[in-house]
């Protein structure tokens, strides 16, 4: 496929593209917008002020984005592959999709979603594994106006519920079962449980995909029996730009999970911008991002950003250690990959299996490897640029956010300098700053600062869903006029960025973001818990995981008790929030005004109690003393 004039090639077009997206971004966005396919144009590119936040991109502009994912491609393209699916079980069959194929599925799938009741504006909640039926579920809805929340199938019942209820979706789209390695979830089951508190949801379509056995009540459609009535033809209904495309929830420091909202056109025109730009797809290449499309990686790097370039996608159900851990490279050789995009948390997983693994695979193909989701420490840059991208492919660490919806800070491809640990520039239309507690430019480089955004960019975060305010407060009033990412970065002296990590308490695991609140909250749901701290502390292969300082009324069996926490955990929101640790304590450092001191907490979970700093203005400096001696009761 032809490449558009805004995929770059080269550092000189880089520059240029930065220097014009800075100095006039709004022609600068005008000609790319120009060549996706829009029902009308827009009257003006942008109008915004980050007070509100109130953000409008190419306004009044209406189109529908599944029209650029699917139908614009159909012309010279239709037999082109969209999606190559790899199973879980390492030799069962593949499928494959063509762009006319797709066209079929995302139309019937429309059909049945407006068959059962959903139009423009109504949110259909998708809980699904990583099946091709899950980019269908999510480009029906784009297709009939419907505002898809994805939801992570490893989430709990309890963590479903919540986004069900606070999306009031309409619309359940689930599948009798998951597979994951060895591990097998009935995810229809799940999903009976957390709809006991939604009042909401008026169907369930579940896709049949592992043939188990699960409960089913009045609410139920079976897909393929609704599919086998609906037509594969559909016309897509208008949009307009800044008309609602999807809810992703994600945690932040305070309270439940927040609903962030991305709109149809800008987020369009940026996930097929920085998809082109920082994987330099071309012609038949196949693209390969290992993300769930539970999360932001899978939304805009498996399904829109690919499909919007009319790229090959490969979509992976299984796991990287599965059934061995060379499934990864297994597959990239099996299936030519030339683009291959993971978190450094597999990466760390799989260098502990050894360099052997990858080092029997030549993959050849590969020519650019990607991570994304929390920093990549030197060791593992170098081994995956060594043994995946073999020095050849060229290594790109793209810094991102939920809320920004598609890449900002990364190297293009093998455009400019690649230095382990650091993201890069941004890309052109970003302008990031690093800023002072106090909200002063820090102009000077090797300094680190908390890192926010000056201007805004199409597919940037509109507003948290039905809280308004929430948004302003999280993301725009920390800084006037900026938006703040809640990441804490470092500029070298050539401008490239290196994230150094959240600032709030929000922590990492293995590229999941999990605030601290909510872990707490599910840890005081214990019946002898009185109250937790949680914070993170650096792990080799998570990256950072989760250790919980515990207060108990009395703590009888410890073991017993840790273990019922780990389930308490489990169930209120995954297993992915099991904390690594748990200590029983008899207090928790606080100050005079009872604020937890985490700065403390956090020094005594990496092992590092000589270097607690000032303890004087503690409530009782002696809770300290008693936590690190391990005192219980
Ligand atoms: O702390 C940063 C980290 O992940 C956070 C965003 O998490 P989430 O919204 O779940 O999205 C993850 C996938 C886009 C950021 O605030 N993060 C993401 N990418 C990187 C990173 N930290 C360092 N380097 C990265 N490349």
């Amino acid at each position: 496929m032809a490449k558009p004039f805004y995929q770059l090639s080269t550092e000189e077009e880089y520059k240029k593209a930065y220097n014009k997206s800075v100095s006039n971004p709004e022609e600068f966005w005008d000609e790319i917008a120009n060549t996706f396919q829009w029902r009308k144009k827009w009257d003006n590119v942008l109008n915004w002020n980050f007070s509100g936040p109130d953000i409008n991109w190419f306004i009044n502009g209406k189109l529908n984005i599944t029209e650029n994912c699917i139908d614009r491609h159909l012309k010279e393209n239709a037999d082109k592959t969209a999606i190559i699916w790899e199973p879980n079980e390492d030799g069962a069959p593949v499928k494959t999709y063509t762009y006319r194929q797709l066209h079929e599925e995302v139309n019937r799938f429309s059909n049945v979603l407006v068959n059962n009741g959903i139009s423009k504006g109504d949110r259909v909640c998708i809980y699904l594994p990583m099946i091709p039926e899950a980019a269908f579920a999510m480009l029906a809805c784009a297709r009939v106006g419907a505002i898809h929340s994805v939801v992570f199938a490893g989430f709990s019942s309890r963590a479903l519920s919540d986004r069900v209820q606070d999306a009031k979706a309409k619309m359940v789209i689930t599948s009798d079962g998951l597979v994951r390695g060895k591990k097998k979830l009935l995810l229809r089951n799940i999903v009976a449980e957390a709809l006991e508190d939604c009042t909401s949801v008026e169907t369930v379509i579940t896709i049949r995909h592992t043939g188990d056995k699960v409960e089913t009540n009045h609410l139920d459609k079976w897909y393929h029996v609704e599919l086998s009535k609906a037509s594969p033809e559909f016309e897509a209904v208008e949009m307009d730009s800044e008309d609602e495309l999807f809810i992703l929830y994600t945690s932040g420091s305070t309270g439940k999970p927040k609903g962030v909202v991305h709109t149809c056109g800008g987020y369009m025109v940026y996930a097929d911008y920085s998809f082109r730009n920082v994987f330099q797809y071309e012609g038949d290449d196949i693209f390969w991002c290992t993300a769930d499309v539970g999360w932001i990686t899978g939304h805009t790097y498996i399904v829109y950003g690919p499909l919007l370039a009319g790229a090959t996608c490969l979509m992976f159900e299984g796991i990287p250690t599965y059934p061995e851990a060379d499934r990864f490279w297994k597959v990239v050789e099996k299936h030519n990959v030339n683009e291959f995009y993971t978190a450094p948390t597999a990466i760390r997983a799989l260098m502990a299996c050894g360099d052997d693994l990858p080092d029997k695979y030549p993959m050849e193909s590969l020519k650019v490897i990607g991570s994304v989701g929390e920093p990549i420490n030197v060791e593992a840059w170098e081994w995956y640029n060594k043994h995946v991208g073999k020095h050849r492919a060229a290594l790109v660490d793209t810094w991102w956010q939920t809320e920004t919806g598609g890449i900002m800070i990364s190297n293009l491809g093998n455009i400019g300098e690649h230095k382990p640990t650091h993201a890069g520039l941004p890309l052109p239309g970003i302008q990031p700053v690093l800023l002072t507690a106090e909200g002063d430019l820090m102009e000077e480089n090797g300094k680190e600062g908390l890192l926010a955004i000056k201007f805004p960019w199409p597919s940037m975060i509109r507003t948290t869903w039905e809280d308004h305010e929430r948004c302003k407060n999280v993301y725009f009033s920390t800084f006037k006029d900026h938006y703040f990412t809640g990441d804490g970065a470092k500029r070298d002296e050539n401008g490239l960025y290196r994230i150094i990590g959240r600032v709030d308490d929000v922590i990492n695991v293995s590229g999941h973001r999990l605030g601290t609140a909510e872990v707490e909250n599910a840890i005081n749901e214990h019946e002898h818990v009185i109250e937790s701290a949680v914070v993170g502390f650096p792990h080799d292969i998570k990256g950072q995981g989760i250790y919980a300082f515990v207060i108990c009324n009395e703590v009888l069996d410890e073991n017993a008790y840790r273990a019922e926490i780990e389930n308490k955990v489990s169930s209120i929101i995954g297993k992915i929030a099991k904390p690594d640790k748990i200590q029983f304590v008899t207090g928790l450092p606080k100050t005079r005004s009872g604020k937890i001191m985490r700065r403390i907490l956090r020094k005594i979970a990496d092992g590092s109690h000589d270097q607690l700093g000032d303890i004087s203005t503690l409530l009782d400096p002696s809770v300290v003393d008693d936590i690190i001696k391990g005192k219980v009761n």
